[in-house]
């Protein structure tokens, strides 16, 4: 996942044409055609290395009271299948776990607070001790909103499960893992994490870390038999995103990410168009990209439209 960042500076000492001039030379005969080989390289890799992995037995879904971790435990559900389905919202949990028991599964609802590291550690130990996981499909997030009157208050909230949840939830689990030398973690991000409207901000920094950590943690796992699949989802029709109907149904985006977990492609990203275009948001100059996001927000009529 090569990102070609158009963002270098070059010494302040430099006549102003001077600076834009070498960096411009820098970025188009350095960097981009180095990113362009390497991207080209590690998808040819990629291919080359694609194989089927078995269908996981016991599988850990955060964020599963709803949305994409609701439809990811449904499409896993089939009999001789393990679901530990974890959220804060018992009650929901429950209503999942009943249609996951109708094709088959064993459901384990699991209450809990992905920002309560200490207990959720434990908890999470304590059910890696009864069903060691093989699949860990960390998802469970908030949006924070996009309201600029708000947005410096909730920077606490969204980073404390977006980002520190996610790696609470990770961590204890890698370790079991790490030991048993097999298993895989699937994170699930976003597209913003990439680039994203400037109002999102806290959202959209939660998740470029996380991508971030994801990528190394994929570097590091590897040597442990541990493999780790980093989700960036466009959007995908949920709470999230008001259940609004003309976006991808959370049900049809599971299938895919299941397929693609199954020949483990690290970077799992869809609708491609909507990836496409925040990738490219995120190789513009970065004084003008939120402008240009917004300007083609306007033009096109469609905000980024968050909860
Ligand atoms: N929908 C999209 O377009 C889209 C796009 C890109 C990325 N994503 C990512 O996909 C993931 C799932 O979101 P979604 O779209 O499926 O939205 P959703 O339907 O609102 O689901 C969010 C899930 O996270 C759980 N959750 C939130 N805070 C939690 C906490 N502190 N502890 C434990 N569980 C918590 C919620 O359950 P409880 O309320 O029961 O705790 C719920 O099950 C998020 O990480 C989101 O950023 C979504």
């Amino acid at each position: 996942m090569p990102n070609m960042q158009f963002y270098f500076t070059v010494p302040p000492n430099l006549h102003p044409i001077v600076q834009v001039l070498s960096s411009m030379i820098i970025n188009l005969f350095i960097v981009l055609p180095v990113s362009i080989g390497l991207f080209f390289w590690d998808n040819a890799k990629q291919l080359i290395e694609k194989r089927k992995y078995p269908e996981p037995k016991v599988i850990l879904v955060t964020g599963a009271s709803s949305g994409i971790g609701a439809a990811f435990a449904k499409e896993y559900a089939r009999s001789g299948v393990t679901l530990g389905l974890l959220s804060r919202n018992r009650e929901r949990l429950q209503e999942v776990a009943e249609e996951c028991e109708i094709k088959g599964a064993k459901c384990y609802i699991i209450a809990a607070d992905i920002r309560d590291y200490d207990t959720l550690k434990e908890t999470l130990e304590d059910f890696d001790n009864q069903h060691p996981v093989d699949l860990l499909f960390s998802n469970a997030g908030i949006s924070g909103g996009e309201d600029d009157k708000v947005w410096t208050e909730t920077w606490k909230k969204v980073f404390d499960t977006n980002l520190n949840g996610n790696i609470a939830t990770v961590l204890p689990i890698y370790e079991r893992m790490k030991r048993r030398k097999s298993g895989q973690i699937c994170i699930n991000s976003s597209v913003f994490g990439y680039f994203g409207p400037p109002y999102s901000i806290w959202y959209r920094t939660a998740k470029s870390a996380l991508n971030d950590f994801t990528v190394d943690l994929y570097y590091v796992a590897s040597k442990y038999n541990v493999r780790v699949n980093l989700l960036l989802p466009g959007y995908i029709s949920t709470n999230l995103t008001r259940n609004n109907p003309n976006m991808v149904s959370a049900a049809y985006f599971a299938k895919i990410v299941k397929k693609q977990l199954e020949d483990n492609i690290f970077c799992i990203t869809y609708p491609f168009y909507q990836s496409l275009f925040f990738y490219i948001l995120s190789t513009l100059p970065k004084r003008v990209a939120p402008s240009v996001a917004l300007a083609l927000a306007e033009i096109t009529k469609r905000p980024y439209d968050l909860k």
